[in-house]
């Protein structure tokens, strides 16, 4: 038995200020999308990848992993459509799964700069036992719950949430396929619509009332998501892992 990563690509880039899709923008001259799967390969726990793009860029996606591999490795990877939302791109990620794979790490093409450390943590976990297994770090933030607006905008504070208690999660996470499999087929009413959709996996897996696990993540597994991140990328890029 095998582990496998579906790698979700089939965002947009508007929010990064782009025409393009997000996986396709560049870092220092490397895709985005092209980076993620070169660090899922450095792991070396993974048989394949699985890359969710948008329908309609399926074969710009394609040129960029020629013969089927990630580039510059041996790792075969496979480009199918993804979705309406992400839940919807990795559902349709992991139905191109081989038959193989007992466990799927679901990972974001933005987080492009995650350690291969973190990679291999997510998947030991899961193998010694643990059947979801999410990467997070502590909040360092106070984060408040907000009510809905005033005519001016203005949200009413509900409460402050405990911080020592709230983790921001990352990815890749780690599952058991069967587990994902069923927590995907049990939450699909909601992945045709962006505002019902699970944000991540785990969400699905905790609606059928397992446990998710936390383990520690990585400043380096953030998500680009703005111009902000890009160029903060780039300054990471420079750094040593
Ligand atoms: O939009 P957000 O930044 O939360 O997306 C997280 C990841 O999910 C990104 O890697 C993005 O490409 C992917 N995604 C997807 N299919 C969608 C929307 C987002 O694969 N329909």
């Amino acid at each position: 038995m095998t582990t496998a990563a579906v790698l979700t690509a089939a965002g947009s880039g508007t929010r990064l200020g782009h025409r393009l899709p997000k996986g396709l923008v560049e870092l220092a001259g490397v895709p985005l999308v092209v980076r993620a799967a070169r660090g899922l390969e450095r792991a070396g726990c993974l048989s394949a990848v699985v890359v969710t793009v948008p329908p309609h860029e399926v074969a710009g996606f394609r040129a960029l992993f020629v013969g089927g591999r990630v580039p510059g490795t041996r790792l075969p990877a496979v480009v199918v459509p993804g979705g309406a939302t992400r839940q919807a791109s990795v559902a349709a990620g992991v139905a191109a799964l081989d038959d193989d794979v007992d466990v799927v790490l679901v990972h974001d093409a933005a987080r492009c700069l995650t350690p291969s450390e973190l990679v291999r943590r997510v998947e030991a976990a899961v193998r010694e036992g643990h059947r979801a297994v999410v990467p997070a770090l502590p909040v360092s933030d106070t984060v408040k719950q907000v009510g809905a607006p005033d005519a001016s905008g203005a949200e009413p504070v509900r409460a402050t949430l405990d911080r020592a208690v709230l983790r921001a999660v990352q990815t890749p996470q780690g599952f058991d396929r069967e587990l994902l499999e069923a927590a995907h087929a049990a939450g699909a009413s909601r992945a045709g619509d962006e505002t019902l959709a699970a944000t991540d996996d785990a969400g699905l897996v905790e609606a059928l009332g397992e446990t998710v696990w936390v383990v520690p993540g990585h400043e380096r597994a953030m998500k680009i998501t703005t111009p902000r991140d890009l160029a903060l990328a780039r300054l990471l890029l420079d750094e040593p892992a």
